[in-house]
């Protein structure tokens, strides 16, 4: 069952009369502030074969039941009509998504719509026998996630899986050419911000950009903390008194990751800071879930329930109006550091990274 807010939809041209009024109707997906969205999200699955702290606990999550998940065949079909929309990128989450039978199926089957970038992000475990024919199937390349880059505290974080198999994965990764090539690490005070001079080391040493991810209210368990959050203003004092760093400007990006790249020209970090510093006024991003439900924002519990349209004979006018109602109803931002700030129901695992 998707869960959340049912939005009324409005079959054929009509706009309704709840706020949509002048909700354009061609055009590219735009909301109320003028952000157009172009970056389309789709988690194709929500299992996962880590159990990372900051996700999910170690024991009892429940996954979707299978009839649940859009087949290849809809995911294709929601993508088809993001793309005619103007949506130019599309990365494939879950989840981690190469647990989903079939994935290198999947991205072929996007790849072939035309978007100018597909991209993945996975935790490394299952990427090295992969990197290749998802290559081949049209990927171009992957953020792999990585916390720590001490086997035994790896394995305290993401609780399963190994750190050198996740090392592996990257070197295949460039070998595929799957480049360039991000890594992603949440930081969590007191277990791996001691840490942050190796990963800027790392970043360095092998030409990876490091992105250093603020912890969000959005782990399974309930746990956050701002307490257990380590800023990306804090990360950038530390990493710069070592080695001093430059932004790189690049405004046509909307990307959220602020990136700097050593003033000696030593490669490239990025800082992700989406609670200290939210980077919602250039949100471009729209989220398909696994079972179905379009999100305009992580943060938001208001879904758009794609599913019912597309098993129920809906056509791609009626698929195109729910994804346009879906980016017009987006907020100007998240909420998190507001006094009435409600964590959403669904966690990172269930929405997509
Ligand atoms: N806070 C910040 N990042 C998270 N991720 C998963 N859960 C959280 C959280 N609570 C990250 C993963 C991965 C990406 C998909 O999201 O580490 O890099
Ligand atoms: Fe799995 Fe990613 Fe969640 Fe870790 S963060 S448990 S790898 S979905």
């Amino acid at each position: 069952m998707v869960t959340g807010v049912r939005v009324a939809l409005s079959r054929g041209p009509s706009r309704g009369t709840d706020g949509f009024d002048d909700m354009p109707l061609e055009g590219p997906l735009v909301d109320r502030y003028g952000r157009v969205h172009d970056d389309l999200r789709l988690s194709v699955t929500d299992r996962c074969n880590l159990r990372c702290v900051y996700c999910m606990p170690n024991e009892g999550m429940t996954f979707l039941p299978r009839q649940d998940i859009l087949s290849f065949e809809e995911i294709e079909r929601v993508s088809a009509v993001a793309h005619s929309l103007g949506v130019r990128s599309v990365r494939i989450t879950g989840g981690e998504p190469l647990v989903r039978r079939g994935i290198c199926d999947l991205v072929g089957r996007i790849a072939r719509l035309g978007f100018d970038d597909v991209a993945l992000t996975t935790n490394g475990t299952k990427l090295a026998g992969m990197a290749a024919e998802l290559a081949e199937a049209g990927l171009r390349r992957v953020n792999i996630s990585c916390d720590s880059l001490r086997p035994e505290r790896f394995a305290d974080i993401r609780r399963r899986g190994r750190m050198d198999v996740v090392l592996d994965s990257m070197d295949a990764a460039e070998a595929a050419g799957l480049t360039p090539l991000k890594v992603n690490v949440v930081l969590l005070r007191g277990r791996n911000d001691d840490e942050i001079l190796d990963f800027a080391a790392f970043a360095r040493d092998t030409g990876r950009v490091v992105r250093f991810i603020e912890y969000m209210p959005l782990d399974a368990e309930g746990h956050w903390s701002r307490e257990q959050l380590v800023s990306g203003r804090e990360v950038y004092e530390r990493i710069s008194a070592v080695w001093p760093l430059e932004a790189v400007s690049d405004p046509g990006d909307p990307a959220p990751a602020d990136r700097y790249r050593f003033s000696d020209g030593n490669g490239e970090i990025g800082l992700i800071s989406t609670v200290t510093e939210p980077f919602c006024g250039t949100c471009n991003r729209l989220r398909l879930t696994a079972d179905g439900a379009v999100r305009n924002c992580l943060f938001s519990d208001a879904e758009h329930p794609v599913r019912d349209l597309l098993r129920g004979g809906g056509s791609d006018e009626d698929l195109a109006m729910l994804l346009r109602r879906a980016v017009w109803a987006k907020l100007p931002g998240h909420g998190i550091n507001d006094p009435g700030f409600l964590r959403p129901a669904r966690s990172m695992s269930m929405i997509g990274g």
